[in-house]
């Protein structure tokens, strides 16, 4: 379908923290085909008034796991290895995978209905999290979460298998990578296997890495070097990695990530919640690291809300560094679009909106109490917007939402579902 948009103030996020106001952007097939001036030459099958609205590029969630909305507000207000090891590995070791389906699906919605339309997943049962992404019109990175354990190989030919099924598909909306779930869950020897595994298939890394200060301690007490120094003295790096948290990292575990092009992912809403710390965002970002946003699970979180990331990302930074100078808006805007990109691998297609790039992109309503008056709109979307403003999600040329309707799936029916499966959970 041909698109054109017209009379909208565009954030196109490509560089510059331009805004070009009362534009038209075209869209043609799934690519953006023109932006400027209204052209009376051209045919189109829909029109969308843009008046009162800016778009922006579709938020990238870069670390999530999005089957987990079932288990939202279900354990909360425990340190990270208690909720992890006494709460949700034993409820997760009985999920089964329809209830990653409808918990996938749940997730979804919320994404779209927050803005985001691209997102790396890491968990289990992923062939689920596929079918959804090709019926929500979502653009998705898959990855299996591998943990070692009596199933670690089985685990690896599953991976093989989801990147052979899904790789490319939906006219190249899914990609697979390969998920070590972390170095405290994963051996050298296990790791070297997943390495060998990313080099047949050409496909990225997915890790926990530095989430908090225990994990930092133990990885010295037993290999003498930080979890970074040691993944990367095994060559991980050497791969193309999206690395989430990096809270507890040094001036070294920087350079190294610096030097091999690694993309951390601050999660500041799970950072905060599970009392892990506080990544060193900015010192990153100063050093030309690409830091991206993620929310991490529903049940960390305890929402999948880009835009109160991005609201964290900016404040938390500034308050943590005692700087208020530190990340601002439209530092924290580009974290959660173009540098998810990147870390995706993705941004010669998507994280921003320009000519000949996947048209990916949301509509904010900006005619709302709460947005007035319009002193700056990069402020204005970091620090005021709410989700419920998103008015219109375009994926890969398709409308997905609009006034706030997902035409993709069938949201009561979600919820119920989602309901059904996570009490029948609980109760397994
Ligand atoms: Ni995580």
């Amino acid at each position: 379908m041909d698109i054109l948009i017209r009379d909208i103030d565009l954030i196109p996020v490509n560089g510059g923290e331009d805004i070009i106001r009362d534009t038209n952007i075209y869209i043609e097939g799934d690519r953006i085909a023109c932006i400027g001036e209204f052209r009376d030459d051209r045919d189109v099958d829909r029109v969308i008034d843009g008046s009162g609205k800016v778009a922006m590029p579709g938020l990238i969630n870069s670390h999530t796991h999005i089957g987990m909305s079932l288990l939202r507000n279900y354990a909360d207000d425990l340190p990270l290895h208690d909720w992890l090891t006494k709460r949700i590995w034993p409820i997760e070791a009985k999920l089964q995978a329809e209830d990653v389906y409808w918990g996938s699906l749940l997730s979804m919605v919320e994404m779209i209905q927050s803005g985001t339309t691209g997102f790396c997943d890491m968990y289990f049962f992923m062939d689920e999290v596929g079918k959804g992404l090709e019926e929500s019109g979502m653009r998705g990175v898959l990855t299996r979460g591998l943990i070692e354990d009596d199933e670690a190989d089985k685990k690896l030919l599953e991976t093989k298998e989801l990147y052979r099924r899904w790789n490319g598909e939906a006219n190249g909306r899914i990609k697979v990578m390969v998920a070590p779930h972390a170095p405290y869950t994963c051996s050298p020897a296990y790791l070297r296997s997943i390495m060998e595994l990313a080099r047949e298939l050409d496909a990225g890394i997915h890790i926990h890495l530095s989430e908090t200060r225990r994990e930092v301690e133990e990885s010295i007490e037993e290999y003498g070097k930080s979890p970074i120094e040691h993944v990367n003295d095994l060559g991980l790096f050497d791969l193309p990695t999206i690395a989430a948290h990096c809270v507890h990292i040094d001036d070294g575990d920087m350079d190294i990530l610096k030097d091999k092009g690694v993309s951390p992912v601050n999660n500041p809403g799970s950072n905060l919640k599970l009392a892990s710390g506080f990544s060193p965002v900015d010192r990153m970002l100063k050093k030309g690291i690409n830091v991206a946003l993620g929310t991490d699970g529903a049940s960390s979180n305890n929402s999948l809300n880009m835009f109160r990331e991005i609201y964290l990302a900016a404040t938390v930074n500034k308050a943590v560094n005692m700087d208020a100078v530190s990340i601002p808006a439209y530092t924290a805007i580009e974290m959660a679009t173009i540098n998810g990109a990147k870390a995706l691998l993705w941004d010669e297609e998507i994280g921003s909106i320009e000519v000949g790039k996947k048209a990916d992109m949301i509509f904010i309503d900006m005619d709302k109490p709460h947005l007035y008056p319009m002193h700056n709109i990069l402020s204005s979307l970091a620090y005021s917007v709410q989700a419920s403003d998103v008015d219109t999600v375009i994926i890969d040329g398709d409308i997905v939402m609009e006034d706030r309707e997902i035409k993709t799936l069938d949201v009561e029916r979600i919820m119920f579902e989602g309901e059904r499966v996570a009490r029948d959970l609980i109760n397994r």
